[in-house]
């Protein structure tokens, strides 16, 4: 039997009554401490699917199965399918790191997305700009319980470590955004292309590379979605730079203090 189909009929696998929540971001810094607390909570199950890795287990209290998409909108989607299809899971959340858009949000602050767009999806004239060809949506919500979860763990980071982050990372007190996030198959690093951005969604308040890729095939197969960014930089010239030094020493720090208060929440109101 391949180490995929054992994983699926054994207890740790899907066939429990309930399904496991699917944790993901890009890269391993965006993941924090979170396969370590895994690993020390339970037993970890690892199975390699795609090329990428699935580690199975409970984290804070909740049935997970947590793995990295790596960068971009093709691996976030063959990602995500492969945790519907082969998981089973119940809900996805994503976290991570972005460019700040909107003028208001700066680098250490949080963004919820209520919305996912794909800035970079053009099918005119044959389709609305932005618009996914044969769905008609160019947006795609967040789940919004899921969503008001996560933004509630994101203010208790901020109210209880926010002022020590600032201190230590020489950033100003982070503040929780609610909104649009735009994502792209481009790092987006220069004054005149975020501009460019902002003049196309005036109210996006961040840019990836994943995330309404990932809000898309959820949105297909109804399995609800979160997304949550904290600001590495801000799409600008510097952006390479900082979006270097965020990632190594801070990212880590917000992804480990989110999740953590996330999933206890998210223990608790499943019982
Ligand atoms: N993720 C973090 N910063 C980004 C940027 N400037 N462009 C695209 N994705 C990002």
């Amino acid at each position: 039997m391949k180490g995929l189909d054992m994983l699926l009929s054994s207890s740790v696998g899907t066939s429990g009554a309930q399904r496991p929540l699917g944790i993901l971001a890009a890269l391993p810094e965006e993941l924090g401490d979170l396969l370590d607390a895994m690993r020390a909570g339970s037993g970890v199950q690892t199975v390699t699917h795609g090329r990428r890795e699935y580690h199975v287990g409970s984290v804070h209290g909740v049935r997970c199965v947590v793995t990295l998409a790596r960068i971009g909108k093709v691996a976030a989607a063959a990602t995500v399918s492969a945790l519907i299809h082969a998981f089973n899971i119940e809900a996805i959340v994503f976290a991570g790191v972005a460019g700040g858009v909107g003028r208001a949000v700066k680098i250490g602050d949080i963004v919820v997305s209520d919305a996912l767009l794909q800035h970079d999806l053009d099918a005119s004239p044959l389709f609305p700009r932005f618009e996914v060809p044969l769905l008609g949506i160019a947006r795609f919500a967040a789940d919004p319980a899921l969503a008001a979860q996560l933004a509630a763990a994101c203010e208790r980071f901020v109210a209880q470590e926010g002022a020590a982050l600032a201190a230590r990372f020489g950033t100003q007190m982070p503040r929780v955004h609610r909104g649009l996030v735009i994502s792209g198959d481009q790092f987006v690093a220069s004054a005149a292309a975020v501009e460019a951005l902002r003049d196309a969604q005036p109210d996006a308040l961040a840019v990836e590379m994943e995330g309404a890729a990932i809000a898309q095939v959820c949105y297909e197969y109804g399995v609800p979605c979160a997304v949550v960014r904290t600001i590495s930089d801000t799409a600008d010239d510097h952006a390479p730079a900082s979006f270097e030094s965020f990632l190594s020493e801070i990212a880590g720090t917000y992804s480990t203090g989110i999740l953590q208060r996330f999933l206890q929440d998210f223990a608790n109101t499943r019982g």
